[in-house]
Parts: C-alpha cells; structure tokens; sequence
C-alpha cells in the first residue's frame, strides 16, 4: 500500500510542476505567477479541491504521443472565496503555452457543469495561446463547447474572467460572453487577429498592448472592466467583487452588515450640487458619501466616463448604482455610456440586485457621429434594460433630468418603485434658455422679452413639483437624508415581485 501511495504522492508532484522548472522560471521571469500560484491566492487557504489533475491529451499527431503532460494545461475545481462556493479554471501557460487541447476544453467543460448543477460562479483565469495548433478542429470544438456553456450560464451563475496572458483569436469570445472582465496591464492583451495580421491586411503597425492590452480594452472598447498592474493586485480585486454578488439567479446577493447606521445625515450633500445649473460637480461624492463605509466598488471607470456604474452596500445590502457624471460632457448620454449602463442594469437584474440610480442628466449627446453611430439603438438599450429590470428600482434626480433622458433614467414610467428627487431638480423636456427659443420663436428678436419668457419658464418648470404634482415622483427630500430614505426604501422593496410575460426571450435592439 506504501508503494502505491508513494506513486501517487510522485505522480501528483510531477503534475503540479506543469511544463517544468524552466518554465515556470520564464512565467516568473514575465512577472506573471504559474496557474496554481494563481489559484492560491484567488481562494481561501486550503480550500481549493482540484479535479482531473491526470488528464491528458490525446493527440498523436505531430510527434504529440510523445509529449503529454497531466493536467493538460489547465488547473480546474473547486473551492471557497470569503467562506463562499466558486468554480475555477486556470490555465497553464508552462504547458503548451497553455494552448486549448480537447482534453483541455473537456476539463473547462466539466467546472462548468458542476457549477450550473450546483448554482456557483465560475471563474476562469485565462493565459493561453490558443487552438492547440496540433489538433486542428478537435480543438476549434473544444472551444464551441465552452462558448455553448458559456451562453447558456448566462443570466443563471455569474462568470468572470481573469486575463493574465495572451487571450487571442476564438480564445476572446469566451471571455467576452462572461459577466465581467478584469486584465492585467503589459502582461495580458485580448484581440481577434493579432499585429502581424492587422499589418498584413491593413497595413497598421501596432503593438499587441496597443491592440489588445489593459489601457485599450478598459478606456477604449470597452471590452474589459478593470485593469490591474499584475497578477497579484488582480486575484485580490477578484476576491473584493466576488463578495457583492450572489451564488446564482435565485439567491440574493449576501448581506454585509456595516457599523455605518443607515439613519447617518450627510449634511455636506446640501451644497454638493452648485448653484449655477451650468456648473459641474462630482457624482462619485454623493455615491461615496451615501453608501455603506464609503465603499463603491466601481466598474469599467475608464470608460464612457459621462456615466458611472458599480456596486455598493446599503444597510449591508448589494446594489447596483448607476449615475450621471455631470464632470464628463456634463453627464449626457451617448452610444458608449448607454451600453456600458444597459449591460450593468441587465447583470443587476439578472442577479436579483437593486438598482439605485441618481440622475442628472441634460439629455442624448447631439451630433452626426452619435446619430450615424445608431445612438438610436444603443439608447434604447438602456431604456430597454430599465423597462424589463423586475428587481428594486430606486431613483434619485439631483439636478437635471432632461427630455427622452428623463424617461430613460429608471423614472416612474418604467415601473421605477421609488422615485425621489432634490429640492432644486429640474423635470422638463428641455433647459428653458432652448425651450422659449422655440416656443416664442417670434419674440427671439426682443431679448429682453425672452429672457423674462426664460424666467417664466424655469418657474413653472424647473423644479420637482410639477412631476411631483402627477405622482411621477414620490417624494422631494433634502440631499442629507438620501442615504436614510434609500435605506428605508430597501427595506419595503425587500420581497418586491414581479414578473415579466411569457416570451421565448425579449429583442433588445443590438
Ligand atoms: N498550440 C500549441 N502550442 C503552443 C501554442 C498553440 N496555440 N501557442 C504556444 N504554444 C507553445 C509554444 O510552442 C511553446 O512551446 P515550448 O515551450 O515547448 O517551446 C510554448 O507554448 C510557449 O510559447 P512561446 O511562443 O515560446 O511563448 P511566447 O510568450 O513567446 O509567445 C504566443 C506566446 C501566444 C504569442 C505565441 O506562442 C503564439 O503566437 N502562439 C500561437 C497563437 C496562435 O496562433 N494560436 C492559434 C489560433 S487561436
């Protein structure tokens, strides 16, 4: 029995060295960990059950019987983050450049069926060259089964994916439909065809980080959410968002209660929005000041800047927010801000997580690059995801909310279950300097006239209570009782239920 025990102990060792001391070197040298070291810190202590450490890949071809190592370039299991359940895979760059075999696929494939059985995440820590060019289609299928899982997972078990080397070619598409997307910056990049491509076909020079690193995919496509500065920093951000979320689709998020009381006044709220209506001020204070310990765990920052989207707690409770930023092109929306939104609120929704929203919002970006772009489209994504969300809505105007916008931003309309807003909101389909120009168009030569036609209108207009007159608003509060009055909402909206109609699925336009 010792002798067996021995073997295996051996046979264990050897698997867990992947591609071999001299790899693993290189991997360190690259200031990128190996596929286990990764896992180490990913996972609670001890926690991590690994699964079909001795699978192989089965390819003869290409001198390929000769060359198996177990575990086939992939570490995959189980284990706990912060006490809670999570599926993961890890490839391993030091065997075979972590290249996707069809044992390999099969070994992604397993996680992923246990975890959708069981209703846990799955993580997956991606550092892979690719189709394992040695067994062609065997491989190409290997990666359409992942993608498969990956598309019914959707919406039923969170998914999240890790970046931490190459990620090129079919390999992007299984990341990109996960829910979100974390890169680590110099060392990972994610593009469809890589440079030596694009320079062939379009004549562009560009470096990979260029075409598909960190920076690019977090401030210019929006492909990514976060980019970290290596390995270590990421693994740990990783763990923070994992806390906000729950298991799967039908359980809650869990609850973190805080000291932070949910009664605390914020009096500093009261001259956060400035007097002058054309003046900007930062959204992320009033987020921060209202949310539990100060703690917003912000998303895709770098992106679309002219809205923010994250999570947060309230009274020890996940939400979702979502907010205009009147500091970036005064907090319009846009084709970008209206996706990056719309996939957020839709995550929210599918995940059984409030959504706060806190609107000030002058309207849709003007232009022929926003209209040939199909802002049209891309607006009615977030107009969309608001309608169809069946969870919590909870919505405070600060400032502005302007014409199509106004409807947009989780109103009353779209079956918004709290809405509030400050005293000095401003509810109108236009600003009143836009608004007389067109409706005394014959008076535009009397400027005098106008402008008491402006005053006029900002009168009657431009504050809360005409909307607040019709219902449209619940509620006018003081800016320093915010956090209270959300808190107090949650609380009522706790087993809020509704549902959608019957359908096969919606057709959100795209
Ligand atoms: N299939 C099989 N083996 C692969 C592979 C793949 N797709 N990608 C990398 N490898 C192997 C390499 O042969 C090398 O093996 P070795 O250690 O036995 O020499 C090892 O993985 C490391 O690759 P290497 O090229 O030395 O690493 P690098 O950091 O310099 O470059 C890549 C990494 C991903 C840029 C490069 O390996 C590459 O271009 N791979 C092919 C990508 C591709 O075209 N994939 C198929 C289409 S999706």
């Amino acid at each position: 029995m010792q002798d067996i025990l021995d073997q295996l102990e051996q046979k264990r060792a050897a698997a867990r060295l992947g591609g071999g001391q001299k790899r693993i070197d290189a991997q360190h040298a690259k200031g990128k960990l190996t596929a286990r070291e990764r896992l180490e810190i990913l996972l609670d202590e001890g926690t991590f059950e690994e699964w079909d450490l001795f699978v192989e890949h089965r390819c003869t071809d290409f001198g390929m019987a000769e060359q198996r190592v177990p575990g086939d370039g992939v570490v995959t299991g189980y284990g706990m983050i912060n006490g809670r359940l999570v599926f993961v895979f890890s490839q391993d760059f030091t065997v075979f450049g972590g290249a996707l075999s069809e044992a390999h696929a099969e070994k992604i494939c397993k996680v992923m069926d246990q975890a959708m059985k069981v209703g846990a995440p799955v993580i997956g820590l991606n550092d892979s060259g690719g189709a394992r060019i040695q067994e062609g289609v065997a491989s190409l299928g290997g990666y359409a089964e992942v993608f498969q899982r990956n598309v019914l997972a959707s919406g039923v078990i969170p998914q999240i994916s890790l970046i931490m080397g190459p990620c090129a070619g079919g390999a992007v598409y299984s990341p990109a439909m996960t829910d979100f997307i974390v890169m680590v910056k110099d060392s990972s990049y994610m593009f469809v065809t890589g440079p030596e491509v694009v320079k062939t076909v379009t004549h562009e020079e560009v470096t990979a980080e260029e075409l598909g690193g960190a920076v690019t995919h977090t401030s210019r496509s929006g492909v990514a959410d976060l980019a970290c500065n290596d390995d270590v920093q990421a693994l740990l951000l990783l763990r923070r968002l994992y806390n906000y979320l729950p298991l799967n689709n039908r359980e809650k998020a869990p609850r973190r209660p805080s000291g932070d009381p949910i009664g605390r006044v914020e009096r500093s709220l009261d001259t956060l929005v400035p007097d002058n209506p054309n003046k900007a001020y930062d959204m992320k204070e009033l987020i921060v000041k209202t949310v539990d310990d100060g703690d917003f765990f912000e998303l895709q920052p770098d992106y679309a800047k002219n809205i923010l989207v994250g999570f947060a707690r309230l009274d020890g409770q996940t939400v979702g927010i979502v907010a205009n930023q009147p500091l970036v092109l005064a907090g319009c929306l846009d084709i970008k801000s209206s996706i990056k939104a719309a996939r957020f609120v839709r995550f929210c929704d599918a995940f059984n997580i409030p959504v706060i929203t806190f609107v000030d919002v002058p309207g849709f970006m003007p232009g022929t690059s926003q209209e040939y772009g199909g802002i049209i489209k891309h607006g009615a994504k977030l107009l969309y995801a608001y309608a169809e969300a069946t969870v919590p809505k909870i919505t405070v105007i600060t400032r502005k909310a302007y014409g199509g916008a106004y409807d947009v931003m989780a109103s009353k309309h779209l079956r918004g279950d709290v809405n509030l807003a400050w005293p000095n909101a401003e509810i109108a389909v236009m600003g009143a300097k836009g608004a007389v120009e067109i409706i005394f168009r014959e008076e535009k030569k009397d400027p005098a006239k106008l402008a008491e036609r402006e005053a006029e209108y900002k009168r009657r207009f431009a504050n809360p209570f005409v909307a607040a007159e019709r219902g449209y608003i619940d509620d006018v509060i003081l800016p320093h009782e915010t956090r209270q009055r959300l808190c107090r909402s949650l609380v009522m909206l706790k087993d809020k239920k509704i549902e959608n109609p019957w359908r096969k699925h919606g057709n959100i336009p795209l």
